[in-house]
């Protein structure tokens, strides 16, 4: 496996798989766990070559202290990236990313990117993952490029943006990968002490209650919500947002839940905010 700094090299390096076989794209930023190496597996099967980007992409953090805080381990990323066979780690500076005199934005505009994450990060966060995915594509002119469920709306966001620009890439979604306990995976979950590590466990619960209740036949979203902002408030869990909305278009529902539908939620856990979300779908529990 090799680490790749700039886009020149990486070009060159992907040169002789073009045409005869196909690049597959992880884009990271870092930290790696098991949910990250699930999409390099994913990549690893699909794909002749695999290149997993490691990036920890300063325009999509609206807060400069959650930024420097990120967790950046790069070291023991490039182990695990080559345990699970990664052929290329993209890793560039800052500045291969952003050079000197940068101006371009990608920008979607209404509820896809306004709703949950863009309302309580602000729309520049998805600004931010656009503009970024929308280069690295550029970079990579990947055939196949891998996302988390645990990110619904990022998934969301950045199918759009293919659809909407034209882009030639398949977007492939890899299911949220959790802890024995229900904790979706995150770079996040490391800062968590261990009283906040156990008491965060009560987040997938909460979902999971509510996708036991629309398996039971429950279609009315104020009884949805309801039964899983009370796993939350038992346990005296800070809610950011909880909010059920259309799988498709993210407007929140209003009434009754007549397709698929994200219940997705943010937690703030001893100053830890963590997101996760499940995917209602009446009369069936995964
Ligand atoms: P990051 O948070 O590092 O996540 C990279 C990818 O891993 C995303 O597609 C995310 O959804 C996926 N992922 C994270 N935890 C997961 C889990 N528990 N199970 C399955 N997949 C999981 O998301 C980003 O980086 C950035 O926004 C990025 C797309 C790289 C743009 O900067």
């Amino acid at each position: 496996m090799r680490i790749v700094r700039t886009v020149a090299d990486l070009r060159a390096a992907l040169a002789p798989v073009r045409g005869s076989g196909s690049v597959g794209l992880v884009p990271t930023m870092g930290a790696l766990h098991d949910g990250h190496l699930e999409l390099a597996r994913q990549a690893r099967a699909d794909n002749d070559a695999v290149v997993l980007s490691i990036f920890v992409n300063p325009t999509q953090f609206n807060d400069p202290s959650d930024l420097a805080a990120y967790p950046r381990d790069e070291g023991k990323d490039v182990d695990l990236a080559a345990s699970v066979g990664v052929d290329y780690v993209f890793a560039p500076e800052v500045t291969e990313v952003y050079p000197p005199g940068f101006s371009a934005t990608v920008t979607l505009h209404g509820p896809i990117v306004e709703a949950l994450e863009g309302a309580h990060r602000g729309v520049g966060h998805f600004q931010g993952v656009t503009t970024v995915v929308a280069k690295l594509f550029g970079m990579v002119s990947p055939d196949r490029a891998y996302f988390g469920q645990k990110d619904a709306q990022q998934v969301r966001v950045v199918q759009a943006m293919v659809a909407d620009l034209n882009i030639p890439t398949q977007i492939v979604v890899v299911s949220t990968v959790r802890e024995p306990d229900g904790l979706a995976m995150s770079s996040r979950n490391r800062r968590l002490s261990p009283f906040d590590r156990a008491r965060a466990a009560h987040v997938a619960e909460a979902l999971r209650a509510a996708e036991l209740a629309a398996a039971g036949g429950i279609s009315d979203a104020w009884s949805l919500l309801h039964s899983a902002r009370k796993v939350l408030t038992d346990n005296a869990i800070d809610v950011e947002y909880l909010e059920l909305v259309d799988a498709d278009t993210f407007r929140p529902i209003p009434v009754l839940v007549t397709g698929p539908a994200v219940l997705a939620v943010a937690v703030v856990i001893g100053g830890t905010r963590l997101i996760d979300n499940v995917v209602l779908r009446q009369g069936s529990a995964s």
